[in-house]
């Protein structure tokens, strides 16, 4: 099996599964789930992709009766799962039981025809629903299960956290605010179905499967859709060549540049997506970029996505930090944490620029964790010795080699609380020699910088490269001094105001983690200078009004 690609591994698993599920009543995934309690990153996968290829996507009237909806759905098949959202307009995903049931629901299905206008005759999984003879009054049973798909705003954020008790109880909390729901995920899933099957016109046994914070276990509601196609399954890159035989070779298209295909490749299908994807608007090729891509928005899902090919180690650090986080629940929390802090201050931003990433971000939280006595996650050298031959994987040239059976690591006995990590975390970074020093988790040591950049952190699988090399010197000071005002700050704001006098006036004061969302003087001292560089934050203007509002109500 490790002579396949990961991707077709993951598929090879899915029909193995389908396979004996029905012959023989066993469950390959499931059994490779339940090992060691822990599920795999591919294990994870495979599940989502059955599901989102027995989905379909449905706009429909928000006052959509959900009863007569269902019933009119469950003509086609036996529905498994099914939840209503709001993007612009509502939708509804319906998983059916069997796969069949898409086909004779598409079956059914007609293109509407437009008197002045001409259309691409493309069939998708992206309905919606017309004058279904069962508009009714809102239903607020069904209410309930219209999911919102974007996160609370902070100001709201920092009111719940307010009402907590311990500063433990605020980071979780945080994160089950934030963190991607269910649905959310399975939304993520079924948009790259949608995108295969326009991929598929071209490559029909491809796959698309979402990477970064969508699967790392690190996402927010809102973030962006990473999303990988791949072709290593048809290429047979890993496979080994037969001596005879037939080749898929002749007239083949060539280049002599891996790079120059995978630009080849993207730019037909982004084109195809632009001409033909139902909801993908404002699609750009971004090919020039060192990893190139096809950027745009799936408007049913309101997702901006980024679709790359050929980038199997950024599919490899996904699989670490989902390793990383599921190893001690510290971790995401942590991570949640101090993601969410870094955007209220603007040290983070949606849009590309000279700013630290999320990405950094996290590697930076995990090289803190490393860092710990003892430490609390093992360093990427540690658990790349701990692989077996299963493990085995290089890509171009580079080692991206770690363990994935979790019960072969050992962690260490570390007890420090949530509170004392977010301390400590900001005390860590505060007096961190960033001129000198660079950040390298699969060290878990810091290493003199190879080269001159305000802040390093190594790759960790591709060694020579610096995660960070985007971020200027003054947002990499702004990172600092809002580190020292932060430290500084929860130390003095660590206990629950009591709650006697101003729970009586409805008021909430900010205490703990909350305090840490405020606007900061410091980074706004530093930053006014630059502001007309610096993207507007219509979430400072509400928090400005949220704390006119408190202000308003203690007084
Ligand atoms: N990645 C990488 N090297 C980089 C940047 C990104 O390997 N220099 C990989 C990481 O696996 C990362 C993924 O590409 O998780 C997606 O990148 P990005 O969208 O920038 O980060 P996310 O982790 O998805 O975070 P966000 O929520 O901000 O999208
Ligand atoms: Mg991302």
């Amino acid at each position: 099996l490790h002579t396949i690609g990961r991707g077709s591994l993951a598929k090879c698993l899915q029909k193995v599964d389908t396979f004996l599920h029905r012959n023989i009543g066993t469950n390959v995934v499931a059994v490779q789930e339940e090992k060691n309690g822990f599920k795999s990153l591919y294990a994870v996968q495979a599940e989502r992709q059955e599901q989102a290829e027995k989905s379909v996507l449905i706009s429909c009237h928000s006052r959509t009766n959900e009863q007569k909806f269902l019933k009119y759905i469950a003509n086609y098949g036996d529905i498994q799962k099914y939840f209503f959202y709001e993007s612009y307009g509502m939708y509804a995903v319906v998983e059916f039981a069997n796969q069949e049931s898409v086909a004779s629901l598409l079956e059914g299905t007609a293109i509407p025809s437009i008197s002045h206008e001409s259309l691409v005759p493309f069939k998708s999984r992206l309905l919606s629903m017309r004058n279904l003879d069962a508009v009714d009054l809102p239903n607020q049973s069904s209410g309930k299960k219209r999911q919102a798909q974007t996160s609370i705003p902070i100001n709201e954020l920092i009111q719940r956290l307010s009402k907590e008790e311990s500063i433990d109880q605020q980071i979780t909390s945080l994160t089950e605010a934030y963190q991607l729901t269910e649905e959310n995920c399975r939304l993520r899933f079924l948009v790259c179905s949608l995108l295969k099957d326009i991929a598929a016109a071209f490559f029909p046994e491809c796959t698309i499967m979402p990477f970064g914070s969508s699967v790392n276990g690190f996402g927010k509601l809102g973030c962006d859709l990473d999303m990988f196609l791949d072709l290593d399954g048809i290429s047979g890159k890993n496979a080994t060549m037969p001596k005879s035989g037939l080749f898929l070779e002749y007239q083949m298209k060539r280049a002599n540049l891996e790079r120059i295909v995978t630009q080849n490749i993207l730019s037909v299908i982004g084109e195809c997506v632009d001409q033909f994807g139902p909801g993908c608007v404002g699609v750009q090729k971004i090919l020039n970029a060192r990893c190139p891509l096809v950027r745009f928005v799936h408007q049913p899902s309101g997702f901006q996505c980024d679709l790359t090919a050929n980038n199997r180690v950024a599919m490899k650090s996904t699989e670490l930090l989902y390793l990383y986080g599921e190893l001690d629940p510290r971790v995401r929390h942590l991570v949640f944490t101090v993601r969410c802090w870094a955007r209220a201050h603007s040290i983070t931003s949606s849009i590309p620029g000279a700013w630290i990433s999320n990405f950094s971000l996290t590697v930076m939280v995990l090289f803190f964790l490393q860092r710990r006595s003892p430490p609390i996650i093992p360093t990427l050298d540690h658990l790349r010795d701990l692989a077996g031959p299963e493990d085995k994987c290089v890509i171009e040239d580079n080692d991206c080699t770690f363990v994935s059976d979790f019960s072969k690591i050992q962690l260490e006995s570390n007890t420090e609380t949530l509170e004392q990590l977010l301390c400590e975390f900001f005390e860590f970074y505060s007096s961190f020699s960033f001129r000198t020093l660079s950040i390298n988790i699969r060290k878990g040591k810091e290493q003199n910088k190879p080269e001159v950049a305000p802040l390093h952190i190594q790759n960790p699988f591709e060694t020579t490269l610096n995660v960070s090399k985007n971020v200027n010197a003054s947002q990499l000071d702004r990172f600092v001094a809002l580190c020292q005002e932060s430290s500084w700050l929860i130390q003095q704001n660590k206990t629950a105001p009591s709650r006697g006098g101003t729970k009586a006036k409805g008021a909430i004061t900010p205490w703990g983690v909350s305090t840490l969302l405020l606007p900061s003087q410091v980074a706004g001292i530093k930053s006014r200078k630059r502001r007309k560089f610096e993207p507007a934050s219509e979430r400072i203007k509400s928090l400005l009004e949220s704390l006119k509002n408190i202000n308003k109500e203690l007084n």
